[in-house]
């Protein structure tokens, strides 16, 4: 299982839309066995997968109960499958920030290596594991990283790109002692035809210094739309611009992770 995260420490850029898309595509399209995982306290995946629950168990207790730190959960036992074959998720809600707190509190060792620790138990049970995180870098997120393989960094024109890319560059380089092997590579979002997108797609591209994918994913109403809808892109409309996008994607993603 190869475990593949959407993060950048910005709000609203396309991180949620883009680990509910390529979930879908890659269970969906490709036949592969994914795994979601919710790791932001506001549950927007799960709610577009149809599984949030604001009492309901699944990466709080993951993080905090589960047998390998001394807990009573499995990892089987905190996943749940979704209206779509081959796609299962772990959910989230607003508990994940107590649970951050808590993990911030305690002081036993192994804080940081306890979603990566639950996974080994589903290892050879999904191909791919998809990882939605919320804006912050709190426990839960380092937790995240530390098992991660790649780093989609999603990166919006007029959000303070060059900054964000920075910072999470350095972040994962200070967490390279714990995993070696994490690569990090940028995704543009919501690109428009104006100059100033293009100049950004050029930079990104060409001077970012990070690796970049070669498709970035256009703007449409239609995301937002299938946003409103609590639905993933795909099941809303399988032929707008950026699901075909989203497509290119997860192609460039199965072309270098499959070789
Ligand atoms: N390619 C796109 N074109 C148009 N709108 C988009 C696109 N991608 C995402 N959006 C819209 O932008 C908004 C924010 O997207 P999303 O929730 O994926 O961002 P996020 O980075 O996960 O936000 P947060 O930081 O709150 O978790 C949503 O309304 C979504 O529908
Ligand atoms: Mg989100």
């Amino acid at each position: 299982m190869k475990i593949i995260t959407v993060m950048n420490q910005k709000g609203g850029i396309g991180k949620t839309m883009t680990a509910a898309s390529l979930a879908y595509i890659l269970g969906q399209e490709h036949g592969k066995k994914v795994l979601l995982v919710d790791a932001d306290q506001q549950g927007n995946v799960s709610m577009l997968y149809d599984r949030f629950e604001p009492e309901g168990i699944g990466m709080s207790e993951l993080l905090e109960k589960h047998r390998s730190t001394g807990g009573t959960y499995s990892t089987t036992e905190l996943i749940q499958t979704t209206p779509y074959d081959n796609v299962d998720i772990i959910p989230a809600n607003g508990y994940l920030m107590r649970t951050n707190m808590q993990l911030l509190l305690n002081e036993k060792e192994d804080q940081i290596i306890r979603f990566a620790a639950a996974m080994l138990e589903v290892q050879d049970a999904y191909d791919y594991c998809i990882v939605d995180c919320g804006l912050l870098m709190d426990m839960t997120v380092t937790n995240v990283l530390v098992a991660t393989d790649l780093l989609i960094l999603p990166v919006k024109v007029g959000g303070f790109e060059v900054e964000a890319i920075a910072n999470m560059a350095e972040q994962v380089e200070d967490l390279r002692g714990l995993n070696e092997g994490i690569r990090i590579k940028v995704l543009m979002t919501m690109r428009q035809k104006n100059q100033t997108s293009l100049q950004v797609e050029q930079w990104l591209k060409e001077s970012s210094g990070q690796e970049c994918f070669e498709t970035s994913v256009r703007r449409s109403i239609v995301a937002e739309k299938a946003t409103m809808q609590r639905v993933p892109l795909p099941v809303f409309s399988k032929s707008c611009i950026v699901t075909k996008d989203y497509r290119e994607v997860a192609r460039e993603i199965l072309e270098e992770m499959e070789e």
